[in-house]
């Protein structure tokens, strides 16, 4: 058929194309379409990318006196049949109900995501901190068995060859190895391309997570080297002290290589004035989240004299909730303790799923964790999880997705 030329078209003519689609949706027999999930794009689409995964625990290993590895599995009666895929070194979101209160937290995927597809569980490995609430509660009260609420994987601390430099060194200290036993996996089983120097700080050996599984896989893997960094008592062949700009430079290869960062924030603290001396450019320096901010008062431009605490509004799928909300505290975690489910992944500014609009009021946000967009800022929105009442404050909050 002869394709009409385009300077002959009519753009008056298109003005007819509503009414005659409203013609044929009129002529068209009433029967019920087929539901949109049941689609076949929409159910890649679903699978890709759950709005919610239905887990239960399947097996608990004892990693240390206070570290605990959960294996986590599809729970079919619950309507996931299948685990979502994800990238190495992302994440999955954790919906908890403890008391009175509905919380959220992040835990990076531990297991590879080879052990996901044929193995068909997730692996999270959560170590118990003192004053760490879900931490502590998910150790007490998860047993095989227990069913658990999870977002889809989330997250960049990925291997991006487009981005990042075919050597990798990692930097981690404590519970924040967990991510690299995923990248470190992944790149054994062949499906990450990249090299990796794996440098561990630890107090002593027995408190480096995975140890004996990160040495086994330094023998087979050629792609792989580990180096443990012992900050207590020396032992012989290991590195002694903290990890080093010259630490770094001693492991690194010759040429590119991009740095990954996951740690304790006080690690974070000194590894990155390390880091800065290394002259590296800005993409080949990849940090992990820097966790919940919690100490607005401690930066320079927060305002003097604060009241202690205000009024918080929170209007969320046609209720409304009233609390108190304390200066010091972010508004996600006033609506937690209220026992108001929001929505929350990251809890560190990054992700954008707790974006809210401000109605009215004033909020204080650290420099540090705005992740906002332009347009959000000029259309009034903001992320509860690092937002700080300055005034009473009235917030129109989506609903979370159960
Ligand atoms: S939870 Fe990710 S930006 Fe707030």
């Amino acid at each position: 058929m002869a394709r009409p030329k385009l300077w002959k078209l009519n753009p008056m003519d298109f003005t007819k194309m509503t009414p005659a689609r409203n013609e044929k949706i009129a002529a068209a027999p009433a029967n019920k379409l087929p539901e949109a999930d049941s689609y076949h794009p929409n159910k890649i689409a679903n699978a890709l990318h759950p709005k919610v995964q239905y887990l239960k625990v399947a097996k608990i290993v004892d990693e240390d006196d206070f570290t605990k590895s959960f294996y986590l599995e599809a729970d079919a009666e619950k309507g996931t049949e299948s685990l979502a895929w994800f990238n190495a070194g992302q994440y999955i979101s954790i919906r908890l109900k403890i008391g009175d209160m509905s919380l959220s937290r992040p835990y990076s995927l531990a297991s590879s995501p080879r052990e996901a597809l044929e193995k068909g569980y997730y692996m999270l490995t959560i170590r118990r901190v003192d004053d760490g609430l879900a931490s502590r509660y998910i150790q007490d009260n998860w047993q095989v068995g227990t069913k658990v609420t999870a977002s889809e994987p989330l997250g960049v601390f990925t291997y991006e060859p487009l981005r990042d430099a075919k050597n990798i060194v990692c930097v981690s200290g404590g519970g924040g190895v967990t991510p690299f036993r995923s990248i470190a996996k992944a790149i054994a089983d062949g499906d990450e391309d990249a090299n990796m120097i794996l440098l561990y700080g630890s107090d002593s050996i027995k408190e480096a997570l995975f140890n004996d599984e990160f040495e086994e896989l330094a023998r087979t893997c050629p792609n792989f080297k580990y180096v443990n960094v012992i900050s207590g008592e020396p032992v012989e062949g290991k590195e002694h002290g903290f990890i080093t700009a010259d630490l770094i430079r001693k492991y690194a290869p010759e040429g590119d290589y991009s740095i990954f960062i996951c740690g304790p924030a006080a690690m974070y603290n000194f590894v990155d004035k390390e880091i800065a001396t290394l002259g590296l450019r800005k993409k080949f320096i990849r940090h992990e989240m820097f966790g919940e901010y919690f100490n607005p008062a401690k930066e320079a431009d927060y305002p003097a004299e604060v009241a202690p605490e205000f009024k918080l509004t929170v209007r969320m799928a046609g209720k409304e909730y009233t609390l108190t909300a304390p200066a010091n505290q972010s508004l996600l975690r006033t609506m937690e303790n209220g026992g108001v489910a929001a929505p929350a992944h990251c809890r560190s500014g990054e992700c954008g799923w707790c974006h809210s609009r401000l109605v009215s009021g004033e909020v204080y946000t650290p420099k540090s964790a705005d992740g906002r967009r332009e347009a959000d800022l000029i259309y009034g929105y903001i992320h509860p999880c690092c937002a700080f009442p300055l005034s009473d404050v009235v917030i129109d909050v989506p609903p979370v997705v159960e």
